[in-house]
């Protein structure tokens, strides 16, 4: 029953949720300051969200086990316990020190963003939908599924672009340091998200009707996903034009 479902996350990587001209251009460069802030707003945002979304996911999940493994994930997207090692806090922190290191201290702070920099329409769109499907008992299923499978790739493209800020650090030491939100991803925790999400499938999907309604969730999600790193992706576009061609007027 859900051979259909391992063949969609082998295919995943090539989805343009996870290949998409931001990561490429992320990775490719640096980005200005005024880019950096769309970003951290916009990423900031979704991440801060997700806890809340998983907290719907899991109100709105029956099955018990399925429900133990959301509830994992929650615990360790709050940071176990430890405010101060919740993922929003450690991005928040990564960058606090990325502005400092710009000569730019307290320019990507979160309170200044939220009042100073307007949420993208796609961004508003992704939170909102993402707990919408959350809020679904069958189709959270796929949603979550998805999740989880993008993220590896997500967080590994995203540090592999912060690293191209590595030489404003005079100690790499504390560039490292600063990068604890990717490590967090890119080590242990998102491979069990993986697996974890994929058990909780393997118990839902029992006829064609259950599954087919997971699809359905998983590809959503993909799509608000693709959908938020598109217009980012726009947004810093066109903000890189506007400021060359006030240069040029100057
Ligand atoms: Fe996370």
């Amino acid at each position: 029953m859900t051979n259909a479902l391992e063949q969609l996350l082998r295919e995943i990587t090539s989805q343009p949720a996870l290949e998409n001209d931001f990561y490429r251009r992320w990775m490719s460069e640096s980005i200005r300051i005024e880019e950096l802030e769309i970003f951290a707003r916009n990423y900031g945002a979704w991440v801060k969200s997700f806890p809340d979304a998983l907290a719907t996911l899991i109100a709105a999940t029956d099955d018990l086990d399925a429900k133990g493994e959301y509830v994992k994930t929650l615990y360790s997207e709050m940071g176990y316990g430890n405010p101060r090692k919740a993922h929003s806090v450690l991005l928040d922190d990564f960058f606090k020190e990325l502005a400092r290191k710009l000569g730019e201290g307290g320019r990507l702070n979160r309170d200044r963003l939220e009042r100073d920099v307007e949420l993208l329409s796609s961004t508003r769109e992704l939170i909102e939908g993402e707990r919408e499907l959350y809020g679904d008992a069958q189709m959270s299923f796929g949603a979550q599924l998805a999740l989880e499978w993008q993220a590896y790739t997500m967080l590994r493209k995203l540090y592999d672009g912060a690293r191209n800020y590595l030489p404003l650090w005079s100690n790499p030491d504390e560039f490292h340091e600063a990068c604890e939100y990717f490590y967090t991803h890119i080590g242990a925790a998102e491979k069990d998200h993986k697996e974890e999400s994929l058990n909780a499938v393997r118990r839902y999907a029992r006829d064609e009707e259950s599954l087919a309604r997971i699809v359905e969730g998983y590809h959503r999600h993909l799509k608000l996903i693709s959908d938020f790193w598109q217009g980012l992706y726009r947004a810093v576009t066109e903000l890189a034009a506007k400021s060359s061609a006030a240069t040029g007027e100057a």
